[in-house]
C-alpha cells in the first residue's frame, strides 16, 4: 500500500506514530523557515509540516510542489501548535521524513474548494477536478447511502433486483426517444428505455413477484433543473396488490430513507386527490410545506362594475400571511412576476388587510369597505395579511396562482430546505387530451394522451366512460410528492388483454399498430398474468431532495448540460463517413 492511513484518519491518540500518507496538494503555505502543505484524499485534510531546521533539502523540495500534485510522505505524527477544531485531524500535524512526487499536476482551471471560482460550464469541462471538491463528492456519498439502503429495504421485503435490456423498441407515445440504429439489422432502430415498464410487467406474468431495479432510462425531453435526458430511477413491480400495498410499501421505502438517513421521523403520508391538489394548490406536486390553500370568488366578486372579474372564467386567490406591509415596490415586482410570459397572467389584483383593520385593495374603485370585508372573511385573512387575486380561463389561472404560490412561499421563507413535507396524489386522470405538447411527436397532437401511461388501469368504477367520456375516467394512478417534487409515479396496471387493446383504441391505435409495438406485452396477458402494479421514484431527484438541493446536476457524477450535453467528452459528436455507412445512414 502507498499509505498506512488516510489523510482524514490521525488524531491525538496517534501521536509519535510513524505513517505514511497519500493525496493530493490542498494549499502549501511557506512561512519562511516553516512550510505547511495540506494534503487531501477522500477522507480529510491532513497537516504536513516541513522546517529548515529538521531538514533543508526536504523543506526546498516542499516548496516547489504546486497544487493538486500527488504526493506521497513518510513522517511523525505530533501534537500541533495551533490546534483546527474545524477539521477532525486538526490537532496533530505530521513532521515529514521523506517525501515523493507521485504525480505533478498543471494548475486546475478554477479553485478545488467548496466555494470555488469556477463557472458552470468549466466546471462541467472538468468535471474529475469538481469532483475532487468535498461539496460535491459529499452528495454522490449520500446517493451512495441512499442505493445501499433502498436495497436493504427492499431485499427485506422480498424484492429482487433484475436486469432488463438497455438496447429495446420504439414506442413514440410517451416522451420522444433516445435510438440506436443496428448495423446488423440496416435501417433498424433500437430505442434506449425510458423506463422498464413493459420488461418489469413481463417480469409479473413471469412470477417474480416483486421485482426492483436502479436502472438507467433515458427520454429525449426538454431538460430543466430536476431533469436529464439520461436519469435513474427505483422501479419497482408487485404482483397480486391493490393500490393500498403499493402505497404502503413505499411510504415504507421513504420513510425508511428518512430515518436511517437522515434520522428524520416523517409522520404518516397524507394522501389528497388529484382534483384537490389542482383545485387548492393549482398543481398535481403541491408543495405542502406551507397552507396558502386557493380561494375562489367568482361568487362574491361577479356582477360589479370590474369587467376583469366579470369576463373572468375563474377568479380566484391566495393569502399570504402577514405580507399587508409589502411596499408598491414590492407588489410591483409580483405584478411583473405573474405577466411573464412563462407565468401568462394579464395582472394580479390585491387587497391589504392592515394592521388597524382598514382594509386598501388595487381595485378600490370597484368594491367597498363591505365587499372587501366579505374577501377577508372567505380568505379567513387576519389583520396584516395580504390577499392576492387572479382572473382568467380555468387552467391559466389555476396554473399562475400556482406559481405566485410558490414565489410567495419563497419569499416569506415557508420552504425551509432542512423541513419535509410528504404525500401521496391519487386518482390521477386515466387520459389528457394533447393539443400539442413540445415533449411529443406533433403526430400525437389532437389525441387522447395516457397521463400517466398507456398500461395503467382505470378505477373499475369508471371503465364504462371508456366509450362516452374517457376525459372524466379515473386511474388507478398515485404519484409520491416531497416538498412540491414529484419524486415518483405508479400505477395499477391492466392485466387483462381487452382492456389493454381497449384503451390503446381510445389512445388512436389501429389494431394493427397495437399489435406491431405491443403485441408482445397482450399477448404474454394471455398466459396467465397475475394482477400487478408498481411504481418508479427518481433516484436523482430523492438524492438532491435529501442533499437539500434543487437541482439534480450535482448528485449525478458525470450529469449533461442543459442543451443535454457532456462538455467533458464532447458528446453528442459527429461519426465517421465510415461508421455511417456500415450503418446504412445517409445524412
Ligand atoms: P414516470 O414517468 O412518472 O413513471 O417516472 C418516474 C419518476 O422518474 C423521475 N423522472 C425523472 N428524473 C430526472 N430526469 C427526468 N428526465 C425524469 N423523468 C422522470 C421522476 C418521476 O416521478 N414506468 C413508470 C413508473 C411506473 O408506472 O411504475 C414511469 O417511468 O421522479
Amino acid at each position: 500500500m502507498l499509505r498506512s492511513h488516510t489523510c482524514g484518519e490521525l488524531r491525538s491518540s496517534d501521536i509519535n506514530k510513524q505513517i505514511t500518507l497519500s493525496g493530493w496538494v490542498q494549499t502549501s503555505r511557506n512561512l519562511g523557515g516553516m512550510t505547511f502543505i495540506d494534503l487531501r484524499d477522500r477522507y480529510g485534510i491532513t497537516q504536513l509540516a516541513f522546517n529548515l531546521d529538521w531538514n533543508k533539502e526536504l523543506s526546498e523540495q516542499a516548496n516547489k510542489v504546486g497544487r493538486e500534485f500527488v504526493l506521497q510522505i513518510t513522517g511523525t505524527v505530533i501534537e500541533r501548535q495551533s490546534k483546527n477544531k474545524n477539521n477532525p485531524t486538526g490537532d496533530v500535524e505530521i513532521k515529514v521524513e521523506s517525501l515523493k512526487i507521485l504525480n505533478e499536476a498543471i494548475t486546475p482551471p478554477f479553485t478545488i474548494e467548496d466555494e470555488t471560482d469556477g463557472g458552470d460550464e468549466l466546471r462541467m469541462k472538468y468535471r474529475y477536478l469538481d469532483l475532487r471538491r468535498t461539496i460535491v463528492r459529499k452528495n454522490l456519498e449520500l446517493r451512495h447511502r441512499l442505493a445501499m439502503e433502498i436495497r436493504t429495504y427492499l431485499d427485506k421485503q422480498n424484492f429482487l433486483e433484475v436486469e432488463t435490456p438497455v438496447l429495446i423498441k420504439s414506442t413514440p407515445e410517451g416522451a420522444r426517444d433516445f435510438v440506436v440504429p443496428s448495423r446488423m439489422n440496416e435501417g433498424q432502430f433500437y430505442a434506449l428505455p425510458q423506463s422498464p415498464q413493459t420488461f418489469k410487467q413481463l417480469l409479473m406474468v413471469s412470477g417474480f413477484d416483486r421485482y426492483y431495479q436502479i436502472v438507467k432510462c433515458f427520454r429525449d425531453e426538454d431538460l430543466r433543473a430536476d431533469r436529464q435526458p439520461e436519469f435513474t430511477q427505483i422501479d419497482c413491480e408487485m404482483s397480486f396488490v391493490e393500490q393500498e400495498d403499493i402505497l404502503q410499501t413505499f411510504e415504507g421505502l421513504v420513510r425508511h430513507l428518512f430515518k436511517t438517513v437522515k434520522d428524520i421521523d416523517i409522520p404518516t403520508l397524507p394522501r389528497m386527490s388529484y382534483a384537490d391538489a389542482m383545485k387548492y394548490y393549482g398543481n398535481d406536486k403541491p408543495d405542502t410545506r406551507f397552507e396558502m390553500k386557493f380561494v375562489e370568488l367568482n361568487d362574491i366578486v361577479k356582477g360589479k362594475e370590474f369587467k376583469v372579474f366579470n369576463d373572468a372564467k375563474l377568479v380566484v386567490g391566495i393569502c399570504a400571511k402577514g405580507a399587508a406591509e409589502y411596499s408598491r415596490k414590492q407588489l410591483d415586482e409580483l405584478t411583473e412576476f405573474v405577466k411573464r410570459p412563462q407565468i401568462g397572467a394579464t395582472g394580479l389584483v390585491y387587497a391589504r388587510f392592515n394592521n388597524d383593520g382598514t382594509i386598501k385593495s388595487s381595485v378600490d374603485k370597484f368594491y367597498t369597505e363591505e365587499d372587501l370585508k366579505k374577501w377577508t372573511t372567505i380568505f379567513n385573512a387576519q389583520p396584516g395579511d395580504l390577499i392576492l387575486i387572479l382572473a382568467g380561463d380555468e387552467d391559466k389561472t389555476r396554473k399562475a396562482l400556482s406559481e405566485l404560490r410558490l414565489e410567495m412561499g419563497t419569499r416569506l421563507g415557508l420552504r425551509d430546505k432542512n423541513k419535509f413535507s410528504c404525500l401521496w396524489v391519487v386518482d390521477f386522470p386515466l387520459l389528457e387530451w394533447n393539443e400539442g405538447d413540445p415533449n411529443l411527436l406533433a403526430s400525437l397532437a389532437g389525441r387522447w394522451h395516457a397521463k400517466h401511461h398507456p398500461f395503467t388501469s382505470p378505477k373499475p368504477e369508471d371503465i364504462h366512460l371508456l366509450k362516452t367520456n374517457p376525459g372524466a375516467i379515473r386511474a388507478n394512478a398515485y404519484d409520491i410528492v416531497i416538498n412540491g417534487v414529484e419524486i415518483g409515479g405508479g400505477s395499477i396496471r391492466i392485466f387483462n388483454k381487452d382492456l389493454q387493446s381497449q384503451m390503446f383504441e381510445v389512445l388512436g391505435f389501429t389494431k394493427e399498430e397495437a399489435q406491431k409495438q405491443f403485441g408482445f406485452l397482450m399477448n404474454a396477458f394471455e398466459f396467465g398474468a397475475p394482477p400487478h402494479g408498481g411504481i418508479a421514484l427518481g433516484f436523482d431527484r430523492l438524492c438532491s431532495m435529501f442533499g437539500g438541493a434543487d437541482s439534480i446536476r450535482d448528485f449525478i457524477a458525470f450529469p449533461k448540460n442543459n442543451s443535454g450535453r457532456d462538455v467533458m467528452i464532447d458528446s453528442p459528436s459527429e461519426i465517421s463517413a465510415e461508421q455511417l455507412k456500415e450503418l446504412g445512414i445517409k445524412l
